[in-house]
């Protein structure tokens, strides 16, 4: 049993942050940071927006796109790490389509791998376990864990959500030919958002005894990022990965028509690209208007590439996540 890519979609909050903007609130200006990372705006939801809502519009436009109805559907897979239930938002966005059938819905939190790990989840549902259609979202709204006053951080992210259905078809039409996956949860300290210390440990008792119950409020502090550190492993990890997808795909760098990379930033992008020989004009960015959105950045790149006409039929897309962790993974596939 092979899978197939037939629909894309994708949706923003409508507020935008530019560069101009955030320079009111920390020290810093549009040169910086379009020079350094590429990007120029972000968008970021605000006062009572969904991530959910988010989600499920992207959704919806690919399941139109693919012509399948929310009915037909039997299993979404959430890839987020910024759920507004601690539980799992995937249920959410079903109930928000409107799915009758009660699909299997649930939440993967790979960070910006997030939607690579997705795909490839799909891949295998529908190879080993009969599932025909899935939807895969990758959603995201890292504002809500960005320190807006770190100069280092506020201006890479954005939120967004992207998604794709993945449907089962004859082997011969298969179009996921190879992925390579990995994490080293070694290199967390790099980049991470960690629970707060609220003297949980502390609080229950010693010595096997209960001395007092914690405070019930646990909560994230902001994104911690080591930037260089992450630079070098992105440019590091990503062309390997790629290298090796390509390997248990059966096929030559030259058989790539598009490179689809997480929109970190366009310097690791053009990095990677060169590495793998791959030309510019055949690198797919959108970090300009979106920036950083994490799990939703590779479906929202290949939806804009999609519905622009870019990505066409038949084409070979290189694609590859990498971030928090760490963790990273490539696929190779068919449009
Ligand atoms: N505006 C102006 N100056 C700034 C800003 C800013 N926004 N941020 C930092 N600076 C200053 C620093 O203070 C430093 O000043 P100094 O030389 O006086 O000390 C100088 O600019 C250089 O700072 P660096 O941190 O060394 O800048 P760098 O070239 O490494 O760029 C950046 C920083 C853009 C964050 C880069 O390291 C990067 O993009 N790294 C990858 C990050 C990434 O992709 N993270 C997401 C991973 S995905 C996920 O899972 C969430």
């Amino acid at each position: 049993r092979g899978c197939k890519l037939i629909g894309c979609g994708s949706a923003v909050p409508s507020l935008n942050v530019s560069n101009d903007d955030l320079a009111k609130i920390v020290d810093t200006n549009d040169q910086w940071i379009s020079v350094r990372t590429g990007i120029r705006n972000r968008r970021v939801l605000s006062g009572k927006d969904s991530l959910t809502d988010l989600a499920a519009e992207a959704a919806r436009k690919a399941l139109e796109m693919a012509e399948v109805d929310p009915d037909d559907v039997d299993l979404i897979l959430l890839c987020s790490s910024t759920p507004e239930d601690l539980f799992g938002s995937a249920p959410q966005v079903q109930r928000a389509l409107g799915c009758k059938s009660n699909p299997l819905s649930f939440d993967i939190t790979a960070a910006c791998s997030g939607f690579m790990l997705g795909l490839v989840s799909a891949a295998c549902y529908i190879r080993g376990g009969g599932f025909k259609n899935v939807l895969v979202i990758g959603a995201d709204a890292l504002s809500r864990y960005v320190d807006w006053t770190d100069r280092g951080t506020c201006i890479l992210f954005g939120d967004a959500a992207g998604a794709v259905v993945v449907q089962a078809c004859d082997i011969g039409e298969d179009g996921l030919f190879g992925f390579d996956l990995h994490s080293d949860g070694g290199g967390q300290r790099h980049l991470n958002a960690l629970i707060k210390d609220n003297e949980t440990d502390h609080a229950f008792g010693t010595n096997g005894s209960v001395i007092g119950f914690p405070p019930s409020n646990s909560s994230y502090s902001c994104i911690q990022m080591n930037g260089k550190e992450v630079f070098r492993f992105a440019v590091r990890v990503v062309p390997q990965s790629i290298e090796a997808a390509l390997e248990n795909a059966g096929l030559p760098r030259s058989k790539i028509d598009w490179l689809l990379l997480h929109q970190a930033n366009q310097r690791i992008l053009d990095a990677v690209a060169t590495r793998l020989e791959v030309p510019p004009e055949h690198v797919i960015s959108n970090l300009a208007n979106y920036g950083n959105t994490s799990a939703a950045s590779i479906p929202l790149a290949l939806d804009e590439a999609v519905r622009s006409g870019k990505v066409q039929a038949g084409h070979v897309i290189a694609a590859a996540g990498f971030g928090a962790g760490l963790t990273w993974g490539s696929a190779i596939l068919r449009w």
